[in-house]
């Protein structure tokens, strides 16, 4: 069954096109990830699949039904925690969940345990009482996750869930959104501009930017269709006659070498590497030292958007490499 499915989305602000042909299949049961920088779209396009904005063409399907011509039956199915919180500072988490409750319309004589499920769930049971304005942003987000989940909704759709936090919270954050997803079977809809987030959390990931998605598949099947592993070694004696002897196994697609050492894209490294030892064992060569680096998910961000997610010096040097790999794979 399908959970979400978008054709040829478009959202446009003015002159501004925020949602450009966006057309994606979120399958149910999936963790799928939004990835995307800031102003990408990632936000306005959760923001037409919870029916909060209508769009400008093209169409949008949620649990089956369409989110501008069944925007009732599309709520009633969702849960929806958006970027910023949105929990009342002067009330208690469990007065800020019981109001909620109420809105989502969840029945009178099952609110207290479902809320009291929904703060042991986002480890929150101990300071249920206390008001949420002596919360941590931490705190504030699970209480909003919890808020999100109290009506079982089919699909939860997160917006950019840990942004600001630290790392162990984030780590907590993952914890309990898996946990969720494994208990209640739930299709997760996150955005985020955390690699990590997408790379460990994710079953899919999109990436969107600019507003349009430029790529969608498993995190795995993303880092190897970049089909370049890096060998790097350093050997005793010669490196230019390794590397000339290197240069013609099969599965080395490209070999750069200098004083320092010699650098090997191959598509497979680690069938590569074994056959690099014979070659040196074969010329009278030492390895002195090799390591193999797969691409990891910024090199695939980098390689289908042109530019890093993050502005840091490393990025540059990222971005050179991978145009690279790019131009190789052409
Ligand atoms: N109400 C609005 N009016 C005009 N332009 C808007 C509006 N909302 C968003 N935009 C523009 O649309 C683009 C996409 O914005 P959106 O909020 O969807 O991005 P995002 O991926 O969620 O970014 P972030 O990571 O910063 O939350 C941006 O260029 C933004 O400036
Ligand atoms: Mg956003």
């Amino acid at each position: 069954m399908v959970a979400i499915q978008t054709d040829s989305l478009v959202k446009r602000y003015g002159t501004q096109t925020a949602v450009d042909n966006v057309s994606i299949t979120v399958e149910d049961g999936e963790i799928f990830g939004f990835l995307g920088t800031n102003g990408a779209g990632k936000s306005t396009t959760m923001m037409i699949l919870t029916t909060l904005l209508k769009p400008t063409s093209g169409s949008a399907h949620v649990v089956g039904y369409d989110v501008v011509a069944n925007p009732k039956q599309v709520r009633k199915n969702i849960g929806y925690v958006q970027q910023d919180t949105a929990v009342d500072e002067f009330l208690s988490g469990r007065d800020n969940l019981a109001l909620q409750a109420r809105l989502s319309h969840i029945p009178a004589g099952i609110r207290s345990a479902r809320i009291d499920d929904m703060l042991a769930m986002v480890d929150l049971k101990e300071r249920a009482d206390d008001a949420t304005v002596k919360y941590s942003g931490g705190m504030r987000k699970r209480l909003d996750i919890a808020g999100g989940l109290l009506h079982r909704p089919k699909v939860l759709f997160l917006d950019e869930p840990t942004v600001g936090l630290d790392i162990q919270t984030r780590q907590k954050i993952w914890e309990y959104i898996r946990r969720v997803h494994k208990e209640y079977n739930m299709t997760i809809f996150l955005s985020t501009h955390y690699m990590e987030e997408a790379d460990k959390l994710c079953d899919r990931i999109g990436i969107i930017d600019s507003g349009r998605i430029r790529t969608v598949d498993s995190p795995s099947a993303l880092k190897s269709s970049l089909g370049s592993e890096v060998i790097t070694l350093q050997a005793a004696g010669s490196h230019k006659e390794l590397a000339e002897s290197v240069g013609t196994l099969s599965g080395v697609r490209e070999i750069s070498v200098d004083a320092e050492k010699i650098t090997i894209y191959a598509y497979d490294g680690r069938a590569v590497i074994p056959r690099v030892f014979e070659e040196s064992a074969r010329l009278g060569t030492t390895i002195e030292s090799i390591s193999l680096k797969q691409p990891t998910l910024d090199d695939v961000f980098i390689t289908y958007t042109g530019h890093d997610l993050r502005d840091d010096e490393q990025g540059y040097d990222r971005k050179k490499a991978y145009r690279k790999a790019r131009e190789l794979r052409a």
